[in-house]
């Protein structure tokens, strides 16, 4: 998964390409190349590494012209080398292309290519659409790149320069994203929206199967094999600053303080009175799910896990039976789904390549698809006949905080509005948990103001090496959500598992010294939790727990350390109680000294299997 960044206008245009590229450098970090039109030809400078190695090349060879592209990588053919780095070129080094996605019958195609005179720098997948675009060039750019394309299988956010046509950029798609910006003299590309923010909020979305010609004039779009597309453009709310740290030492930190104002925003317009919930994009009526026979929630990472909490809030709030399956193993299982389900993908990217594969599996097996999903205008978004957004804003670090909480708080109104129109729910209870979201925001930032003392917690954890969470209920999804967050940042070998299963084997791991971080938030099982909680004591644990200030007077006399939230609906409480453990994965991370906003060997959004 890569970053695209694409200029023509007025400006220099390496500039723009190389802070675009620092706006992107979440989505693949492990190379960067940029390539412009100088004095008729191409000119190319890239670089294994983060950007501020490619930034010291150009420094050092300076480049000149108003028309570029850029790139930054994270490989999935070919290891991160100079080589490898895109942009790629053709033989002659007339045409030069960057792409983000992956070309699945590119060894046959560069085997044909070589049998056919070719010569290739790379083992990227991507070279073979330079020499495929040589080939398929008779004097038009555009058609060439159409036929091009129409050999290679696979995904692609595909931009090509060519010094024979030396004033246009041409760009096609076909999953991964492409936006382009609509700037003052001056025509930008992207895949996706903070690097267009300081430019532009005039944005329009390339669409699947489109193809983009960018020239001085403006932008000419149309479908590929098909006729000229008019497309008006969207303007983008979010401001340029918000993709930027804010005073923050990290992304992840900005993001984590963020969440008051994130769960404000994605209720908003929502919560009309304290009887009804109104959910745009979602025209799933009362008669519809009334008829509704099932939910299947499909998601992967941190959306999996607030789809674990969301299975419970539909099953508990609209007695709707509801699985829950990561959208890698979804559509290997053949799963029964039929007509009459309602199929749910969480996704904070909209663009997690298994996720959109596993909702895609759905609806053809016949299930209505609903998205509960960040990014506008994002793939998911766009297949889904329902689109419920979480306004969590753009999510930078990989480490997904705000739009996890965002999610809860989306999955909680759905199951409450399905639960309202199935007659499941009585009013009082509609209005309690109405009540209970909006009293979120304030209770977040309550939360947030255990940081100093989290932060003296993380000092004293910080050289840990071995963790465990665990929790009972809603606590259990909430403790695999915590141990990720502590594996993704700090690097902690951390497990997660249903504080009930720790006698049936892992409580032999358990020695002096492990840590073991206790969920204990709902009332109904916190006796059972504490049982766990003693077992591990026993065994000579550093145990830290996480209680509601109704379940902390009996989780405090058996804990060594307890953070207490405030008191919260217990179907609400993983909102609230993620917040402690996201501060604390962020803490030891700091600590330890780690690249928090770009963990080693992960990507923001994973679009490819
Ligand atoms: C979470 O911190 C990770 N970045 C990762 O697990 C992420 O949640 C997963 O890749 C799903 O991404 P999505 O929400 O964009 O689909």
């Amino acid at each position: 998964m890569c970053g695209i960044m694409g200029y023509i206008g007025e400006r220099a245009a390496v500039p723009v390409l190389l802070d675009g590229l620092r706006r992107l450098e979440y989505r693949g970090y492990d190379s960067a190349g940029v390539a412009v039109v100088e004095d008729g030809a191409i000119a190319v400078r890239k670089s294994a590494g983060k950007l501020s190695q490619l930034v010291k090349v150009v420094e050092q060879i300076p480049l000149s012209g108003d028309i570029g592209i850029g790139h930054t990588r994270w490989a999935t053919h070919g290891h991160p080398s100079d080589e490898n780095a895109h942009p790629h070129a053709d033989c002659r080094e007339r045409v030069v292309v960057i792409h983000n996605g992956i070309i699945e019958n590119f060894l046959s195609l560069k085997e044909e290519l070589l049998a056919r005179g070719h010569r290739f720098r790379s083992d990227t997948d991507t070279e073979v659409l330079a020499h495929l675009i040589e080939e398929a060039y008779r004097g038009d750019l555009a058609a060439a790149v159409e036929q091009a394309v129409a050999q290679a299988s696979g995904a692609y956010a595909l931009v090509v320069l060519s010094a024979d046509e030396p004033d246009k950029i041409v760009a096609v798609r076909r999953i991964s994203p492409l936006i382009v910006g609509l700037g003052q003299n001056e025509i930008l590309l992207a895949s996706d929206i903070p690097a267009l923010l300081p430019h532009t909020r005039d944005v329009i979305v390339i669409e699947d199967g489109e193809l983009a010609v960018l020239t001085r004039g403006g932008v000419a779009i149309s479908r590929i094999g098909g006729g000229p597309v008019d497309r008006l453009p969207m303007r983008v709310t979010w401001d340029a600053a918000a993709a930027e740290k804010g005073g923050f030492a990290h992304f992840m930190l900005k993001e984590i303080h963020e969440q008051p104002r994130a769960l404000q925003e994605t209720m908003m317009g929502r919560l009309p009175s304290d009887e009804e919930i109104a959910l745009d994009g979602v025209a799933l009526g009362p008669e519809s799910a009334r008829r509704l026979s099932k939910v299947w929630i499909v998601a992967c990472g941190t959306a999996y896990h607030a789809a674990l909490v969301g299975r419970t809030l539909l099953e508990q709030l609209a007695r709707i039976p509801t699985e829950v399956d990561l959208g890698s193993e979804f559509r290997y299982r053949s799963p029964l789904v039929s007509g009459g389900a309602l199929a749910v993908a969480v996704s904070q990217s909209g663009e997690t390549a298994d996720t959109l594969a596993a909702a895609r599996e759905a609806r053809a097996r016949g299930a209505r698809a609903l998205a509960v999903v960040n990014v506008v205008g994002s793939t998911l978004a766009r297949e889904a006949e329902d689109v419920l957004y979480t306004r969590a804003g753009p999510e930078i670090a990989v480490c997904s905080t705000k739009a996890y909480l965002t999610q809860l708080a989306a999955l909680a109104m759905l199951a409450t509005a399905l639960g309202q129109a199935r007659g499941t729910i009585a009013p009082p209870r509609v209005s309690a948990l109405i009540q209970g979201l909006r009293a979120l925001p304030a209770k977040a930032q309550a939360v947030l103001s255990l940081e100093p003392a989290i932060i003296a917690l993380a000092e004293r954890l910080q050289r840990t090496e071995d963790a465990f969470f665990i929790g009972r209920g809603l606590d259990y999804p909430l403790a695999m959500e915590g141990s990720l967050k502590l594996k993704e940042i700090s690097y902690v070998h951390s497990e997660a598992l249903a504080a009930g299963e720790l006698k049936h084997g892992t409580l032999a791991l358990v020695v002096p010294g492990v840590v073991v971080v206790a969920l204990g938030t709902q009332p109904a099982l916190i006796e059972k939790t504490v049982s766990n909680v003693q077992q591990v004591g026993a065994r000579g644990a550093e145990v830290v727990g996480v209680a509601t200030e109704s379940t902390a007077p009996v989780l405090a006399p058996h804990v060594d350390e307890l953070i207490t939230v405030p008191a919260i609906d217990p179907l609400l409480a993983p909102v609230l109680a993620a917040i402690p453990l996201q501060l604390l994965a962020y803490h030891m991370a700091r600590l330890r000294g780690h690249d928090v906003d770009q963990p080693r060997n992960l990507a923001k959004s994973v679009t490819v299997e």
